[in-house]
């Protein structure tokens, strides 16, 4: 075999196109190397992280590009998720890759309910999740996984410093000061010593080695969102909202504030859509009001990642202990849009990865 026949198959794979960022594997300089023998081919390819979903697509893609042109060898492809940069502080969570804030200005809008379901989405797609409960005043997550009365299991380091296991359920890592605390001791912390217990939450958890961890904020925008975007390398935030008008101005204030600390927004949830009676499924009532969640991202210039609707499994997954999305009585049209909304943060979020993959390291001299 010839170098000509391997620069074709070059060529011909790089014109395939990532199907997130619409750039081809070229322009993206995704086809590293290739090895070509009488019998086999095996073509390195380095792709914006992460591949979940995209991963068998792409790979099927390659495999026919190949195949057209040396149709008698065995291909193997070996894909590797390509380094990016950091947004921010480079020394903590060093071992997630991405970190996603699920938030709102306006409290009871379906954040944890949407934290959790987007949590459990990533899972069932293959990625390795974590969970932060970064409700301090109003924990939610031992309640939405069915970990009451759980407690964190702690070891104490050679330094003296005390560490602490995430609980697994539904193979997701889930933290949360309900493991270490009860309701109401939590709910007599005043401001600063929130945001100390926060940073406990955060420096002081051993996760795996994790693809995406998902921060479920409490509302509003004070010291806790505060130090979370300014502590945290957050990859980006998914702002919540319900579709009246009167929920936007507290969005539109949260995302002003992950703007001011240079946050990316992935987009915009509405959450409590629209309801369809289980028992009447050709009617659709809106109950909260009509499309405030597409007038915020599109004033905001940053897309809709979907609409949810008010759904009793939805309700009850949450009392239950079990995320809508991994209920198998859950409405397939629920369960799909979770699903969808779950791709379309890991699009959001391969396009800000490749963004900060472009951008240069600066190095300072002095
Ligand atoms: N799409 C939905 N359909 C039905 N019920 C929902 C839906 N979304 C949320 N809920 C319910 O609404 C309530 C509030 O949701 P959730 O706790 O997720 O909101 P939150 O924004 O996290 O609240 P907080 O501001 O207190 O943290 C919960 O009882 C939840 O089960
Ligand atoms: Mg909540």
């Amino acid at each position: 075999m010839n170098q000509e026949t391997i620069n074709n198959i070059k060529q011909s794979v790089g014109s395939i196109v990532d199907p997130d960022l619409q750039r081809t594997f070229s322009e993206l300089k995704a086809v590293h190397d290739i090895t070509l023998t009488d019998a086999s081919c095996d073509i390195y390819i380095e792709l914006i992280p992460p591949l979940h979903w995209i991963a068998e697509t792409i790979e099927n893609e390659i495999k026919s590009k190949v195949k057209a042109i040396v149709p008698d060898v065995e291909v193997t492809i070996h894909v590797r998720e390509k380094q990016v940069n950091r947004n921010g502080n480079n020394n903590v969570l060093t071992n997630v890759t991405n970190l996603i804030a699920v938030a709102s200005g306006k409290g009871g809008v379906g954040k944890s309910t949407v934290a959790a379901n987007l949590a459990s989405a990533l899972m069932l797609q293959g990625a390795k999740v974590g969970l932060l409960d970064a409700d301090i005043y109003g924990p939610s997550a031992p309640t939405m996984f069915g970990l009451q009365g759980a407690t964190m299991q702690a070891e104490k380091t050679e330094d003296g410093r005390i560490l602490g296991t995430p609980n697994k359920q539904y193979g997701i890592e889930i933290a949360s000061i309900g493991f270490v605390m009860q309701r109401d001791q939590a709910a007599i912390l005043r401001g600063p010593m929130l945001a100390g217990y926060f940073k406990t939450l955060v420096d002081q958890i051993l996760w795996s080695d994790l693809d995406f961890l998902i921060f479920d904020l409490p509302p509003g925008t004070g010291d806790i969102q505060l130090t979370l975007t300014q502590q945290i390398p957050l990859t980006g935030a998914v702002i919540v909202t319900t579709p009246q008008e009167i929920a936007l101005a507290d969005v539109r204030r949260s995302i002003a504030m992950f703007r001011k600390v240079q946050v990316d927004i992935l987009g915009v949830v509405e959450n409590m859509s629209y309801f369809i009676p289980p028992d009447a499924p050709e009617k659709k009532y809106h109950i909260f009001g009509k499309g405030g969640g597409s007038i915020v991202a599109n004033e905001s210039g940053v897309p809709l990642l979907g609409e949810l609707p008010i759904n009793l499994a939805v309700r009850s997954g949450g009392d239950d202990g079990l995320p809508a999305v991994l209920n198998p009585d859950t409405d397939f049209n629920v369960v799909e849009t979770i699903k969808q909304i779950a791709a379309n943060v890991v699009k959001e979020t391969r396009i800000v990865n490749a963004r900060r993959s472009e951008t240069p390291v600066i190095q300072i001299t002095l």
